[in-house]
This record gives structure tokens, sequence and C-alpha cells, in this order.
């Protein structure tokens, strides 16, 4: 009899560190009633871009306050059908932060246009107005920003800014559900907002996932064409005409091939199967209603670490915008190095190895990255995103299911690493 592998058990990091809080939690963000959904989505007539994708998007759009909502594989997908849409191409310029994980320039250098890097905000780590200004250029035809760890961007700023040269804003909002600005949610400033529901984001749709927020229907067309293979109704007109001959429900195609679909480019872009399926969709409905739970857990645990983390000289615990609301997908400790009289790696190592807490950094700036060293980016960009990468941020362990005790382990475990390391030199 052969013995099933239990590939999930003893996952461990193979250093023979005593780990007291992994920076991912053990286990499963699902319930029974992503079970039962995910039972009711097998019983469906089709098993994609259904009637559980059309209450998803139409339950997200209620959720985040926008017209439409689109769903997509994923939020790297997500963004490329934006940027296609916006018709970036060679020759364009799109103003984007440094700190953000690749997929956000990704799209850019993907449709042969060039990011343009602007600096962050040390407090809130997010892509900086002012700075965003100094890089419009004639060829600048769009600015993408990124909510980092579920803080909003200054959007009043971005927007007034937008509005003045008549440029594009598209939200990446990959860490942003739930996130608010002036009581709006994030995904519902710019042109269009696009979420991710990867297994590590506030809620996931079976580990992939993505989502299109606009509040423009002229968009709609060409996002329903993108995401899916540039299909769009045969004939509208004249299916519409005989539906009403007969009375029937108008319709924007008639049932029967080859009158399905027609073909159509979108300002010469084309775009191939970026769909997501009725079992995801069905998850994502059930995490949906989740959502405010999950993100009032994050808070409390994020209260609870910035509480007990002030007053300690050289650490920085979060900061929080009072013009926002704050999803804390990340927590994001400062190690301010002068202060410490240490360096931030010292502080991680001691943190890790002998805390056993473990810290992640996100991002190094995207122009450093050897590809796009290639394409001609250079070094020293963004002063502010590369002291906050390689000097200054360690992400804490932050998700819904940490335990009371962890949260004291790691408070402590910072407390500890901060003096073991204070004036060793950097
Ligand atoms: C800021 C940011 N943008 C985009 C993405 C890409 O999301 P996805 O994995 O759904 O394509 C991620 C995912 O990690 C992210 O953190």
């Amino acid at each position: 009899m052969s013995k099933a592998t239990n590939i999930t058990a003893g996952y461990d990091f193979g250093d023979g560190v005593p780990i007291k809080v992994r920076y991912i939690f053990r286990g499963t963000p699902y319930g029974r009633e992503e079970l039962a959904a995910v039972k009711e989505a097998f019983r469906g007539g089709t098993l994609t871009m259904g009637p559980q994708v059309e209450a998803f998007e139409k339950e997200f759009a209620r959720y985040v306050g926008c017209k439409r909502a689109f769903a997509v594989s994923n939020c790297t997908t997500a963004m490329h059908v934006v940027t296609q849409m916006l018709d970036i191409g060679p020759g364009d310029e799109v103003i984007v932060t440094p700190n953000t994980f690749i997929a956000t320039s990704l799209v850019i250098v993907k449709e042969g246009a060039t990011p343009v890097y602007a600096d962050i905000d040390p407090r809130t780590f997010n892509i900086l107005p002012a700075a965003i200004e100094k890089k419009i250029t004639r060829r600048t035809k769009a600015i993408y920003v990124v909510h980092y760890g579920g803080q909003s961007c200054d959007m009043d700023a971005i927007m007034r800014l937008a509005r003045k040269h008549k440029l594009p804003v598209m939200e990446d909002c990959a860490h942003a559900h739930g996130t608010r600005f002036q009581g709006k949610h994030a995904g519902t400033f710019g042109v269009a907002g696009c979420f991710s529901f990867h297994s590590l984001k506030n809620i996931t749709t079976c580990g992939e996932g993505g989502m299109i927020t606009i509040n423009d229907e002229r968009w709609a067309d060409a996002i329903q064409r993108l995401r899916c293979m540039n299909v769009g109704p045969w004939r509208p007109a004249e299916a519409a005409r005989v539906m009403k001959a007969y009375g029937l429900r108008k319709r924007k195609n008639e049932y029967w091939l080859p009158s399905h679909f027609d073909v159509e480019d979108v300002n010469g872009h084309w775009g191939i199967n970026y769909r997501m399926n009725e079992v995801q969709a069905a998850v994502g409905r059930a995490q949906l209603r989740k959502l405010d739970a999950f993100i009032a857990k994050r808070r409390a645990a994020a209260h609870y670490l910035t509480e007990r983390l002030q007053g300690i000289p050289g650490i920085t615990p979060v900061y929080e915008d009072p013009r926002g609301f704050h999803a804390y997908h990340l927590y994001t400790l400062c190690v301010e190095e002068d202060a410490l009289g240490a360096s931030r790696d010292a502080f991680l190592r001691e943190l890790y190895y002998r805390e056993g807490i473990q810290g992640i950094q996100h991002y190094q700036p995207t122009y450093d990255f050897t590809g796009f060293r290639k394409l001609g980016q250079k070094a020293r960009q963004c002063p502010e995103a590369e002291r906050f990468f390689y000097h200054r941020e360690t992400n804490l362990p932050m998700h819904p299911m940490l335990t009371q005790r962890e949260l004291r382990d790691t408070v402590r475990g910072v407390r500890r690493a901060a003096a073991a390391v204070r004036g060793k030199g950097l």
C-alpha cells in the first residue's frame, strides 16, 4: 500500500534556528464557509466565468464602492490589462514607485515603455507626490502608485497632480483590500485599481486571483476584451434587433455559433486568457465576507506592536497617516542605524538567529535588478527608497492568525535584539 506524502508537514528553513514567530502563518486561511463555497461552485453548470464570477465582481465593486469590477487571473495580469487599455507602449514613460513588487514595473516594460522612478516618503514608504511632479515630461503617459503595506498613498495630492497634467493614475492595490483614504477605498481614485488575491494577501482565491476596479464605464469593453482574447459580441445591434422582434430580453449576442463572438484589437493591443474560474470566485466571495474581520485582527495586532515598541531608541514603529485607514497588510518596522549605533542587518540577524522572529524585506528598488540595469536603469535614482530597503526596514510577521503569545514574543524579540546590537558599530 502506498503511503500518501504530507507535503506541508515539517516545512522549515533548514538552518536550525528555533523559530518563535514565522513570517507566514502555518495552516489555512479557510474555514467551513470556503469549503461550502467550493462545493457550490462544483455543482454549477460552468467552471469558469459564470455566475460565481459575476456575483464576486458585483460584491467586490459594492465593497470598495466603485461602478464596476472585473475578475482576472492575478494582480499582474490586472495591471497588464490596464497598461494595454491605457495604450502605453514604446516611447512612453510611466512614473512608478521603486518600492514595489517587480510586477508593477514589469507590465510597463512588457509593453515596451519606460518606468521612471519617483522617490518615496520616509514615513509611509509610499511614492511622494512632489517626487512624481519632478519626473513628469512630455513623454509621461501615466502614474502608477502602490499603497504599500496597506497604507494609502496621499491620493489628494496625487489626483491633484494627475488632473493638472491630465495623466491617468493606476493604483496597485495588491496590499490594499480594506485600505481607505479620506473615507474612500483604495482603487477608486485613479482610472483603475488592481487587486491581488495571491495566497498571502488580505484575502485569497485559492492562491491566485485578481480584480480590476473602475468608475468610468467607458473602460469596461476594453477590459473585458483584454482579459479574454479580445473577444466581444458579434454584431450586437443586429442581435438586439432580433431579440426585440421576438419579444425577448435584450442581449448582446444570439446564442449560436458563429454569432457567439467577434474578435477585435483594443487600440492595436491583443489580450490573452486572464480569466478567473468559478471555484476561485466562490471562495473569493466567502473571503470577502470575512475581510473586515481579518482587517480588524490585523489592526489590533499592529496597534499592540506599535504601543509596545514606542520609545526604543533607533527603532521606529509604524506611522499611520491620520487621513487614512491602514489595512496592515504589512507591519513595517524601521531601524534608524545612527540612533541604534548598529546596522539594520545586524539587528535583523539578532532578531532572527537569537530571538527566532522572522523579519522580511519588501522591496528592493526595482531599478537595482540586473534585468532593469540592462534596460538602462541607473543606480541611486531614489535615495530614500534605497535607504529604506538597504538600511531601515524590516517587516515583522503580520497576519490575522497571530496569537497573543506570538505578539508578546515579537515585542520581546525586538527589544532584546535592539539592546544586543546597540552601539556595536555600523
Ligand atoms: C505590490 C504588489 N503588486 C503586485 C503584485 C502581484 O500580484 P499577483 O501575484 O496577484 O500577480 C504583488 C504580489 O505580491 C504585490 O505585492
